[in-house]
């Protein structure tokens, strides 16, 4: 009975570490974990920037035909803001999907003197094919840019990341991701120590 309760406490906590952390640049990191609502990936980003902040994947190296979620804080009042996007060509502002497929997490969006972090939801498989990727389980560039205000424009900074990431791979539960991994290990030592105790 005992060992049953420490087995739960366990395999939920590990679950709940299951997330990667990628710092693409100096300037830019990303967050992301699958959640327990199926199909759907968290993603929080973290730019130094006040402006307006990009991110999104693309199926080539290139920030054309790339499926971006943009948004920020407008510095005057604090009010949030976020858009489904989708660039057809790298030297143009991208343009808002007919359908916005992206949820926000309001909590935990804010700016302070120097970033901007968003923290943003979707479904792995948005239904929109024509402004949309499916996120696949598999390889996909990540993209990313931001502008230095709030007014959305061709960007101050544009890049593509050098590798390709699976990203439902490494924010999966159980899937050996080295930030999953890290994470069994805290948690079998505190499931060690808790066991011990009673
Ligand atoms: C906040 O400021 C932005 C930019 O000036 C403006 O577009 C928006 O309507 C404002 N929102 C509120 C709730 O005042
Ligand atoms: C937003 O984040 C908070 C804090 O982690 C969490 O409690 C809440 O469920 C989240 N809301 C959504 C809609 O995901
Ligand atoms: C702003 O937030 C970023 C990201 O969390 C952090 O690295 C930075 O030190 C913060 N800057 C200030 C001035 O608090």
């Amino acid at each position: 009975m005992k060992l049953q309760l420490v087995f739960l406490i366990c395999t939920f906590a590990v679950g709940a570490l299951g997330h990667a952390v990628i710092q693409l640049d100096a300037d830019f990191g990303v967050m992301f974990h699958m959640t327990t609502v199926p199909g759907r990936i968290e993603i929080e980003v973290t730019a130094k920037t006040l402006g307006w902040v990009g991110f999104g994947f693309s199926k080539t190296s290139s920030l054309s035909t790339s499926d971006l979620v943009i948004g920020g804080v407008h510095d005057t009042n604090e009010t949030l803001y976020h858009g489904d996007y989708w660039s057809t060509n790298s030297n143009v502002v991208p343009t808002l999907d007919e359908q916005q497929d992206w949820g926000r997490n309001d909590t935990q969006c804010h700016q302070n003197a120097t970033h901007t972090i968003m923290y943003y939801y979707r479904q792995l498989d948005t239904g929109d094919a024509d402004q949309d990727y499916v996120i696949p389980n598999g390889n996909i560039y990540l993209v990313w840019s931001f502008g230095t205000s709030d007014t959305l424009d061709n960007g101050y900074r544009k890049e593509v990341y050098s590798e390709q990431i699976n990203m439902v791979a490494l924010g999966g539960h159980g899937t050996g991701s080295s930030a999953m991994i890290q994470g069994s290990v805290a948690i079998t030592l505190l499931c060690v120590a808790f066991f011990s105790f009673f």
